[in-house]
């Protein structure tokens, strides 16, 4: 057969076995027009201390609240009501995790049997003045029974294990009265796997007659040994450090750390830490080897650190100062944090500048520009206070670059890395706002510009438009669901490309329909259509990361997510993980023309529930009403529970000849309730025959059927007060929708969109305060109008969604074509790939895919790899040559030209 038959022959075969449902597609892939150079560091990681992906994760120590500093209260806040509230009133979320200023956090008492004595806190007497807290373990009798000639008997504690692991007094004999001491829970549990060795070190010293011994094991919750005991003598009255080694005698992911005395008297400990001997890359302070490795396996080309609202802070206290990170563990001082917990700063600058050398990714710094997060309860440092801000910036850049006769150079050579960091990119600022922001970016920035000309400038611009000419890359953040995402692979098309690039450093589907751990098959398939649009126009965008990172199963900050997720022992990556992999291990250098032709399809009708709602404004709405127009046919109108009007029992006169009829699907009746309205956001209230949005914020109310199509909405609504006007929502399914923006943009323009993109044009025109406006949508099929006090405003069609993309470039260390596909809908898509511009592709191809049977599949601990990526070979058959894309996938191929 020649190479036509052959190609011929397959595309027989594979129409065969694909006779229904399947889409047919073309992609049309010309090497010869080289397409944007894609940027070699383009995909890195953005790593922000929340959902105790760091202090409980990444960050090696076992021990939670070790210098027994998390009894303080966060910084900045004072106690109002039983809460923590920061002068505008913002909760700082000190009870979620357990925290408490009265007892000793994460520390409980071991009392056993006829042992006696108290624990307490101490908030002065620590170690070092950054470290006042310490512990205070009152004995009045140990449980140890003296035996005969003086000597002291250990009893059996009931877990099966030698005596002589059990006890200091180990080698005694006969019964002991009890046990006395305390334990440490770790974060979530302390992790120990069999066999392996954990370096233990803690500070110690006594009175009243307290000389030790402390014995020291990790137990499970039935008391069982964990480990060997390490024995801790000679304690005096002055703080001395001790350590030992332990090694754990069987695998458990929540064990803790228990710490027994010996004797009578009063014991003081501080600084309590257990690390795993080994650390990723053997680091001492290091870095859980499961964790970094889960990270190092992305090759990310660059770090963002360390935040996020990390680096704002819910205060300007608890704002991140990098100078409380560096230097001996023991003097560097801890802050609260924005997620809920105390940072220990013990992974601080100086690790997570050799975290990026050792992944080998460029690092780039965020600092704290003088404003707090805005979504807390925004403050700014005064303009006249602001030189510790600028300061922190300079100074940190000779921490990561100056020389080591310099005052902070000189520091990190101290803490080993005479050599410089080599420090590119800084980030003035995370998710700033208003005019206080570019005030204080520019008293950074020009600070910074005039002693470092050279370091590339980042803005985030995420929430404010700083004029051009201050930064070199803007950065910009993204989370939503997967219909937003799904429907931007055109998003940067067409953006003017006189503007500075982009990064995109925070990018993530947050919504519910990604699966409780927000990474499942459909986000991973949304974020990869995103970020094939990033990859065809690598010009625009630069740099992109997934955010959050990383999270404890347990630990998670109000409903945030990770995209690498453990437990005290094991490690797992979401779908996301995978699919975000893919792009970063196979990032072309350049991309080359991809045109896909998908087989016609019709478009489909627009269905679906209505809404009302309002951005950032009140407003009132009434007389709300939904017709359907029946095309030749009856309509059926969905039950809408009590209260709603419903059509059966009132069809519409038709006019003569036409064979549709008109049928209410909704009828609202404010004179009651609001009935049968489901309200997401703002506070939602029936007044005077009107439902009313009462705040001036983001609110929306849905009501009716997915299934609802052709219909006509109309109703009246009013302004009360605020920035905008209103948003009428139509074909809402699931988490997807069309809205109406009437008065959008400050109250400037309005316009369709769907899922917040633009369908058609938008039309200038405002909307007044306190006056009646008559709205109505009208849908046939996929058209839409839509006119306001009776007058047409827009009339235009919704597109047909795509469902298959693909993007393709060429790697030139290898040759290899790189092309990457993406079939959202639910039956496979068979393909020809049209390959131009190349001589010869090899026989031997590659292709990798990451699909499962359901789009809600996700990872987890006890299945890490359900949705993982999977690769075969391909069978390259010529320059032409007929490719099946699975339902529901994202597929990688390589072809080899050489
Ligand atoms: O990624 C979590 C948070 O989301 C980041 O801290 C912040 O920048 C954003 O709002």
């Amino acid at each position: 057969m020649n190479r036509f038959q052959q190609f011929l022959a397959a595309w027989i075969l594979l129409v065969l076995a694909n006779p229904l449902g399947a889409g047919t597609a073309t992609i049309t892939i010309d090497a010869g027009k080289p397409g944007p150079k894609i940027n070699p560091r383009m995909y890195g990681i953005f790593l922000e201390e929340i959902n105790h992906g760091v202090d409980g994760g990444l960050y090696a120590e076992l021990i939670r609240n070790r210098g027994f500093e998390d009894s303080r209260a966060p910084e900045g806040f004072t106690l109002q009501n039983g809460r923590w509230r920061d002068a505008k009133g913002y909760d700082a979320g000190f009870a979620q995790f357990g925290y408490a200023t009265d007892g000793v956090p994460f520390w409980s008492l071991v009392k056993q049997g006829d042992a006696q004595g108290t624990m307490s806190l101490q908030t002065s007497g620590g170690i070092t003045d950054q470290s006042p807290y310490c512990l205070r373990l009152e004995v009045k009798d140990s449980g140890l029974r003296v035996a005969p000639g003086g000597s002291v008997k250990a009893e059996g504690l009931g877990d099966g294990v030698p005596r002589s692991q059990n006890h200091p007094q180990a080698a005694l004999e006969g019964a002991t009265r009890g046990r006395i001491g305390v334990a440490n829970e770790g974060f979530f549990g302390i992790g120990v796997t069999k066999g392996e060795q954990y370096a233990l070190s803690l500070y110690a010293r006594g009175e009243n007659g307290f000389g030790g011994p402390l014995s020291v094991r990790l137990e499970n919750a039935s008391g069982q040994a964990c480990s060997d005991t390490a024995r801790v003598e000679n304690i005096t009255n002055d703080w001395r450090q001790f350590k030992a080694n332990l090694t754990a005698s069987r695998t458990e992911s929540k064990a803790r750390l228990v710490i027994i005395t010996g004797g009578k008297g009063t014991v003081w400990l501080d600084f309590v830490s257990l690390f795993p001997a080994r650390t990723w890359k053997n680091r001492s302070n290091g870095l859980r080897c499961d964790i970094a490795q889960m990270i190092a396996d992305l090759k990310p080309g660059f770090v963002r650190f360390p935040g996020g609202c990390v680096v704002e802070g819910g205060t300007v206290e608890t704002a991140y100062d990098w100078k409380l990170t560096v230097g001996p563990l023991e003097q560097r001082q801890e802050r609260w944090g924005p997620w809920n917990y105390r940072r220990t700063h013990g992974m601080g600058l100086h690790e997570y500048f050799q975290f990026c050398e050792d992944l080998g990714a460029e690092p780039l710094w965020v600092g704290f520009c003088g404003q707090t997060c805005i979504f807390r309860q925004m403050e700014n440092v005064p303009m006249e206070e602001m030189g510790w801000v600028r300061d922190n910036f300079l100074d940190l850049v000779e921490y990561a670059n100056g020389p080591v006769d310099s005052k902070w150079g000189a520091l990190r050579a101290r803490a080993g890395h005479p050599e410089p960091f080599g420090l590119k990119y800084v980030e003035i600022g995370n998710e700033n706002a208003q005019r206080a922001y570019e005030e204080r970016y520019r008293f950074v920035y020009e600070a910074m510009k005039a002693r470092y000309p050279d370091l590339v400038y980042l803005a985030d611009l995420s929430y404010y438009r700083m004029p051009p000419g201050l930064y070199d890359i803007a950065d910009r953040h993204y989370y939503n669901n997967p219909a937003w995402f799904m429907n931007r692979f055109h998003e940067y098309d067409d953006r003017d490309r006189s503007l500075v690039p982009l990064y995109l450093g925070e990018v993530a589907v947050t919504s519910q329909d990604g699966g409780p751990y927000r990474g499942n098959l459909r986000a991973a398939l949304a974020e990869g259509v995103f970020l094939m649009g990033c990859e065809r126009n690598a010009d625009v965008v630069r740099m992109v990361s997934y955010a959050p990172l990383l999270a404890h199963v347990d630990g998670r900050t109000w409903n945030w997510h990770g995209m690498i997720y453990h437990d005290g022992t094991r490690v797992f990556g979401t779908a996301s993980y995978y699919l975000w992999k893919l792009f970063g291990l196979n990032r072309p250098s350049h991309t080359i023309q991809t045109d896909v032709t998908l087989a016609a399809t019709t478009p489909p009708a627009i269905t679906g529930a209505i809404g009302v709602g309002t951005w950032n404004t009140s407003a009132e709405f009434k007389d709300i009403r939904v017709v359907a127009q029946s095309r030749g046919g009856s309509v059926k109108a969905e039950g809408l529970g009590d209260g709603v009007s419903q059509s059966q029992d009132r069809p519409q006169a038709a006019p003569e000849g036409d064979t549709r009829r008109s049928v209410i699907l909704f009828e609202a009746d404010f004179s009651k309730d609001a009935t049968g309205w489901q309200p997401d956001g703002g506070r939602w209230t029936v007044e005077n025959g009107a439902y009313r949005q009462n705040r001036r914020a983001v609110g929306l109310s849905y009501l009716g059927d997915e299934s609802w199509s052709d219909y006509t909405l109309t109703l009246k609504a009013r302004k009360l007060g605020g920035a905008e006007g209103f948003l009428v929502v139509f074909g809402r399914k699931g988490e997807s929708k069309y809205w109406w923006n009437i008065g959008g943009w400050n109250n400037t323009q309005r316009a369709i969109e769907y899922n917040q993109s633009p369908v058609g044009r938008p039309v200038r025109g405002r909307i007044e305060t306190d006056r009646w406006y008559d709205v109505k949508v009208e849908l046939a099929g996929n058209r839409i109008r839509c006119y306001l006090d009776g007058q047409l405003i827009h009339d235009t069609t919704a597109p047909a969604t795509e469902r298959f993309y693909a993007v393709a470039g060429r790697d030139e260390s290898s040759g290899d074509i790189v092309i990457k596909a993406s079939n959202a809908a639910g039956e496979p898509v068979t393909a020809t790939l049209n390959l131009r511009g190349v001589n010869e592709l090899k026989p031997a191809g590659a292709v990798t895919v990451l699909t499962s049977s359901q789009l809600s599949d996700n990872n987890s601990l006890d299945e890490p790899r359900r949705v993982a990526p999977v690769e075969t070979r391909l069978n390259v058959t010529g320059r032409e040559f007929p490719h099946e894309f699975p339902a529901h996938s994202f597929s990688l191929l390589r072809l080899k030209t050489q």
